[in-house]
């Protein structure tokens, strides 16, 4: 390609990264930062030999099928990939690449600070400062659930279920995970494996879900599996919003049933569903996983050097399409 190669970019990006691609692409930037509609990627593609998008664009099969014939390449800026078709990109020649290990440490902050935040009653506690409704200490006032010592069952035990982990430790925790397989003992780190996850929620005082979305995982946390829980239990979710049936995990946190959550991610974020905002019993964030500006440079770069391979010939390093 004697030209540079022209990147759609549907996101505003960290400074350093769009700094980056106007020096090795010839990106379309979205400075305003507005959404795309499926129509508007479509249209916005023609002439274009990549697309930069995010998990906020949604590439069903039509949006896919829409794009123009030069677009060879999707890197998203994202470890996950279920909003763009893999199938329809497949079946187009489409290569398609993510973001993994740039943002497990990010993800596993927030993951602790969740547990911590729902175990500590953070929320409660905040919205008593702010309402002034904060009255004198009492011995019996705002008791929480200590995490230190506490056990955690860890649904998913992939790079940011292990650096939970990690976290994990140092608060003495005993990690128990379930996995699609067992890790090898230099990862496992003493944890204890199960292979059913019947039998993990059974012992997760603390449950944390770290498994991908998709159509085997979406709505795994449900009543039937939130009731296989010791009572008191907190459930923290930083994977993906449909891997947990709102309704039933709402239901759960007012029944008394959970002591309390922690949630990141949202299905149809960022409309969550209303029951959230009538609980006191949940510590809740605008999926923030990701959101240092370390972990923000660090995948668009990655996304970059995806770009860079594909357009040097080589075979992209985090292709997963
Ligand atoms: C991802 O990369 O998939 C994350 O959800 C973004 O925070």
């Amino acid at each position: 390609m004697s030209e540079k190669p022209r990147v759609l970019v549907t996101r505003r990006l960290p400074d350093n990264v769009e700094t980056r691609l106007k020096n090795d692409y010839r990106p379309d930037l979205n400075p305003d930062d507005k959404l795309y509609p499926g129509d508007e990627l479509v249209a916005r593609s023609a002439g274009v030999d990549a697309v930069l998008p995010c998990p906020t664009d949604k590439m069903t099969a039509d949006v896919i099928n829409g794009l123009d014939d030069s677009v060879k390449v999707i890197a998203t800026f994202s470890v996950g990939h279920e909003h763009i078709d893999s199938q329809a990109a497949a079946a187009r020649g489409i290569t398609v690449t993510n973001t993994p290990d740039v943002l497990t440490d990010a993800t596993a902050e927030i993951a602790m600070l969740l547990i911590l935040g729902a175990a500590r009653r953070a929320a409660e506690g905040e919205r008593m400062i702010y309402d002034q409704t904060w009255g004198a200490w009492a011995p019996t006032g705002m008791r929480g659930i200590e995490v230190t010592g506490n056990r955690i069952g860890i649904v998913g035990m992939g790079r940011i279920g292990q650096a939970l982990a990690e976290r994990a430790r140092g608060f003495g925790m005993d990690v128990h995970y379930h996995n699609r397989s067992r890790l090898p003992a230099d990862k496992e780190k003493g944890a204890t494996f199960h292979e059913d996850l019947d039998s993990l929620l059974a012992v997760s005082n603390i449950l944390s879900v770290h498994c991908p979305s998709s159509p085997e995982t979406v709505k795994l946390i449900n009543a039937e599996r939130l009731a296989k829980l010791p009572d008191d239990a907190i459930v923290v979710n930083t994977a993906r919003g449909n891997v947990v049936d709102d309704e039933d995990l709402i239901a759960a946190l007012k029944s008394g049933k959970l002591f309390a959550a922690g949630l990141d991610v949202y299905d149809g974020e960022p409309n969550i569903h209303p029951g959230y905002r009538e609980l006191t019993n949940a510590f809740l964030l605008p999926h923030l996983g990701s959101a240092t500006r370390e972990t923000r440079d660090a995948m668009g770069f990655r996304a970059l050097d995806n770009l860079d391979a594909f357009f040097a010939g080589k075979e992209p390093p985090d292709r997963v399409v």
